[in-house]
């Protein structure tokens, strides 16, 4: 299955999120703390930790489905190891940050949003970063780059792919 999930070799990660899930049952808003939870625990959220949510809250695989893909902060494809976030803020975007992540894009070989086939790099397209004054601006992980152009991204990837 595409960017599904062994449920067995992940019984461990089911087995936390099952006791989770009992310590907060009665409380409110459940739903979003567990997605939370289980993003926490396996990454991101495959079908078969949306269907083992559903069964465990009694609630619709549909809403599980619906909250999931509705909030940018939870997603339901698996992230690479480094996560490349572009400013497309106001400041980032004057000065050029879409080239930038047009760059990125092509020298990756995905789109926004997409994850590298060997898992290393995702691309993904954020709003201001707070630190316009290096704008266009772009995070990997923890470090930030600024005053960016195209022609850097070739040397500033080659340090993330060893
Ligand atoms: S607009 Fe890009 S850091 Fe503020």
């Amino acid at each position: 299955m595409i960017n599904g999930l062994d449920v067995k070799a992940n019984e461990k990660q089911f087995m936390m999120l099952k006791e989770y899930i009992d310590s907060i049952r009665e409380a409110q808003g459940v739903l979003m703390q567990t997605l939370h939870k289980a993003q926490e625990i396996f990454g991101y959220l495959p079908i078969e930790v949306q269907k083992f949510i559903s069964y465990e809250l009694d609630v619709p695989l549909a809403e599980v489905y619906g909250v999931a893909t509705f909030y940018t902060q939870f997603s339901i494809e698996p992230k690479g190891k480094h996560k490349i976030g572009v400013c497309l803020g106001t400041a980032c975007y004057v000065k050029g940050s879409q080239q930038v992540l047009d760059k990125l894009a092509k020298e990756l070989n995905i789109k926004v949003g997409e994850t590298t086939s060997d898992g290393l790099f995702t691309l993904e397209a954020t709003r201001c970063l707070g630190c316009c004054g290096l704008a266009p601006v772009m995070m990997i992980d923890g470090d930030v780059y600024g005053k960016l152009e195209p022609k850097k991204i070739p040397d500033i990837l080659s340090k993330y792919e060893e």
